[in-house]
């Protein structure tokens, strides 16, 4: 559809928008093979803030995915990253996007480089019919997927992989290799940062799911309140890791590796030793190698009794483990709902109604939640 830029022809760049959570090798091939087909001068490659057709956010941050893409188009001429919807509040619509484009570089031509499942569902785009008349589709062809019925376009002749995102992710999730998947400057630099946690091991299927949840409320309250997603992911994927030991393998483990949990007796401790579990499944992360920083371990660590001084991640936790959407009693939810306005007020409500269990079940509050509840007006 496209021919190479003839001369006095203003010159054509490619827009290549996604969640690229993470970018993959069928994201690099797909933009190449657009650059040479279409004789385009760049494609730049525009990861998404909140994509408005994934009811989740992306996993990573939006630093992080410009962090991947620079490390999978290094080298590569021709390709760029572009932050330009990274900075805007709420989904990011390509329109509004390419408006802008339109209006900064008018003397530039854009088309829209998408994979053929983007095509097949972009008569749900808003404002498809702006889009597609100021901008060519060039899309690339996906062997076996169910992309039909877009409007017109280009179809990119080269062969690409079929690889997708999710696909990465979860042999992530499962500690697979991915390196068949993504360029390897971009596996190393996934693994070097951290990104895409493995799930917990050993831990029964309800557990698990538990864990799941608590990562992704805890991700989702931590970009709420500019605390650290990818801590809070973890923090959330391993605060339990030891929560189905008996109480006498805790009471060992703790002793052996002289453990204690923060702000509470010995005595109360010794009475009912799963108050342990907090501050042994943070010691079991950081033996394993998947916690690395004293803020995650302490926000693990800290997540069932809480601590006289809880930092940003500390609440964060403790919050959304009480309030995590598998949790479906009448306080958990209350908690959930104060948690999307206000973190101080869901923390609260949470040390409220688990003193209020210790005490119904005849036990005694760790001194630091007595204090909090009566500086709070809440005893
Ligand atoms: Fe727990
Ligand atoms: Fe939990």
């Amino acid at each position: 559809m496209t021919d190479p830029i003839r001369p006095g022809r203003r010159p054509a760049y490619g827009f290549f928008g996604g969640s690229f959570d993470p970018v993959q090798a069928g994201h690099i091939a797909l933009a190449r093979a657009a650059l040479k087909e279409c004789g385009l001068k760049r494609v730049y490659l525009v990861p998404a803030g909140c994509s408005p057709f994934k009811e989740e956010g992306p996993r990573a941050s939006g630093r992080d995915r410009i962090r991947l893409i620079r490390a999978a188009i290094r080298g590569v001429p021709g390709l760029c990253v572009a932050k330009w919807e990274l900075g805007r509040a709420g989904p990011s619509f390509t329109y509004q996007t390419l408006r802008s484009l339109h209006r900064r570089f008018p003397h530039r031509r854009w088309e829209l480089v998408m994979g053929q499942d983007a095509w097949a569902s972009f008569t749900r785009w808003r404002r498809w019919r702006e889009l597609a008349k100021r901008c060519p589709l060039v899309v690339g062809r996906r062997p076996g997927t169910a992309g039909r019925g877009g409007p017109s376009a280009f179809f990119l002749r080269s062969k690409l992989p079929l690889v997708s995102s999710t696909r990465v992710r979860e042999a992530l999730a499962q500690g697979k290799s991915v390196r068949r998947w993504v360029p390897s400057a971009v596996a190393l630099e996934m693994k070097r940062r951290g990104l895409y946690p493995r799930l917990p091991t050993g831990l029964s299927a309800r557990r698990t799911r538990h864990s799941a949840a608590v990562a992704h409320w805890a991700m989702e309250l931590a970009r709420r309140y500019g605390a650290d997603p990818a801590r809070a992911e973890r923090a959330g994927l391993y605060h339990d890791l030891a929560k189905e030991w008996r109480p006498d393998r805790l009471s060992a483990y703790a002793k052996i590796n002289r453990l204690r949990v923060p702000g509470v007796s010995d005595v109360m401790v010794s009475k009912n030793p799963s108050l342990l579990h907090g501050v042994v499944s943070a010691h079991v992360a950081r033996q394993r190698g998947w916690v690395k920083d004293r803020q995650t371990f302490n926000a693990m660590a800290r997540h069932t009794t809480g601590h006289g001084r809880m930092g940003r991640l500390d609440k964060i936790i403790f919050v959304a483990d009480y309030s995590s959407p598998d949790r479906p009693w009448a306080e958990s939810v209350r908690v959930r709902r104060a948690a999307l306005k206000n973190l101080e007020r869901a923390f609260r409500l949470t040390v409220y109604y688990k003193s209020e269990e210790v005490l119904q079940r005849g036990g005694t509050l760790p001194r630091h939640s007595v204090r909090l509840l009566k500086r709070w007006g809440m005893n």
